[in-house]
């Protein structure tokens, strides 16, 4: 027989999380995390529940009745999205504009959808234009849109639009909010999205595991609606009504750690107010991207489409992207991220996110990365950025 390995304590190193997520946890959310564990039928856990879901409508600005935090991560909430909405021969209309719009068209592929693409450049939002003429084209019944693309840190503008174009056809919407929720504005019913998803470990500054999802009447009639089951039972919405609807039976036993952490992080996202908490993002990112561009970087996505949460910064000619993410982790303790498919070594990842969204963060974070790039033969100001980032943290 084996013997029992021997394993030092955990002990994991102190870092700075800024990169595309997970993003630094609020001190007060890891320690809900650790508080006592009730039953997932216990009537105080049913009244959490309660109260998860309505920080969750808080905080998506949304009055569904079908808000609540899918088990699992991110992809568990979009995956619950498309599986659900999306019936075998169901048209999906999905962008081409970064990695997590190629994700949705995986999993609707694999719910039976018929893929047509919308198209824009990584780095550039859709133009609603073409997203009327690929909805007059493919008649969708599902146009599935990323509201905030982590893989370029392009924002989607004008959503409005894109829902106006999608609902005059008939098709419904899912908007991926995974990196905009509790960070960049979002307005789940002001801007009639059928369907929105997210994940804990972005701008609510929670470790992910439960993750939010919401649906309106519309979205929840078509799935009732539909004519064969939902392929994935974990993640039916039908089977999932049973626990988070009036019933309270079980389903599957809840993570109960996630859900406490998602409640006090919502919680911190009330009493700071959801739009005092998009004006945060914005003015602390703003600096940010003040302080990259003083000292002489370019930011990949044009103004009308930077994204706050997540800064998209050129990797200046000659440098390895590689070398200047591995010592910023390994000498300053700071994690930020290449970029990823075509973007990969074209640029650095810059979280701006939740609890991590804060000035003092950031002036670290430029002096850190402008030294490392300097050392690496690039010409960077660092104190002309640092003046910069300042002066926009002042004005
Ligand atoms: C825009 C977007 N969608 C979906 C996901 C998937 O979330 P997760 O990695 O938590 O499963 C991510 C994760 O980075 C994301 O950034």
């Amino acid at each position: 027989m084996n013997q029992p390995p021997k394993m030092s304590a955990l002990s994991p190193p102190d870092r700075l999380l800024m990169g595309p997520g997970p993003s630094d946890v609020h001190p007060r959310v890891l320690q809900a995390m650790s508080t006592p564990l009730v039953g997932h039928l216990d009537p105080v856990f049913l009244d959490i529940m309660n109260e998860v879901q309505e920080l969750l409508r808080y905080t998506f600005r949304t009055e569904n009745r079908w808000t609540i935090p899918v088990s699992g991560t991110g992809s568990a909430a979009m995956e619950a999205a498309f599986a659900n909405l999306v019936e075998p021969g169901d048209t999906v209309l999905v962008p081409t504009n970064g990695y997590f719009g190629a994700r949705m068209e995986s999993m609707a592929r694999r719910a039976g959808g018929e893929i047509a693409h919308v198209h824009a450049p990584w780095g550039q939002p859709l133009d609603p234009d073409d997203v009327r003429a690929a909805i007059a084209e493919h008649r969708p019944a599902v146009f599935g849109f990323v509201h905030a693309e982590t893989s370029t840190g392009t924002l989607q503008p004008d959503v409005p639009a894109l829902t106006a174009a999608a609902h005059e056809a008939g098709a419904l919407v899912i908007a991926d909010t995974v990196t905009s929720l509790g960070g960049v504005e979002l307005r789940v019913d002001e801007w009639n999205i059928d369907v929105a998803y997210s994940g804990g470990q972005k701008c609510l500054s929670c470790p992910p595991g439960a993750s939010p999802l919401t649906l309106t009447d519309a979205a929840f009639e078509k799935i009732r609606s539909r004519r064969e089951p939902v392929r994935s039972w974990y993640l039916d919405i039908g089977l999932l009504e049973s626990y988070w609807g009036e019933e309270r039976s079980y389903h599957h036993t809840a993570p109960i750690s996630n859900i406490y952490a998602l409640r006090e992080a919502l919680r911190l996202v009330a009493e700071e107010g959801i739009e005092q908490r998009w004006a945060r993002h914005l003015k602390v990112a703003s600096a940010l991207k003040a302080g990259v561009c003083a000292m002489g970087l370019e930011m990949l996505p044009e103004d009308d489409w930077w994204l706050p949460s997540l800064n998209a910064v050129r990797v200046p000619a000659g440098i390895d992207s590689k070398i200047v993410t591995k010592r910023l982790l390994a000498e300053q303790g700071i994690e930020i991220a290449g970029g990823l498919g075509v973007l990969a070594g074209k640029i650095f990842r810059i979280g701006c996110m939740g609890h991590a969204c804060r000035p003092r963060n950031i002036l670290l974070l430029l002096s850190a990365l402008g030294h490392i790039l300097r050392q690496e033969g690039a010409r960077i100001d660092v104190a002309a950025g640092l003046a910069a980032a300042e002066s926009a943290l002042n004005s």
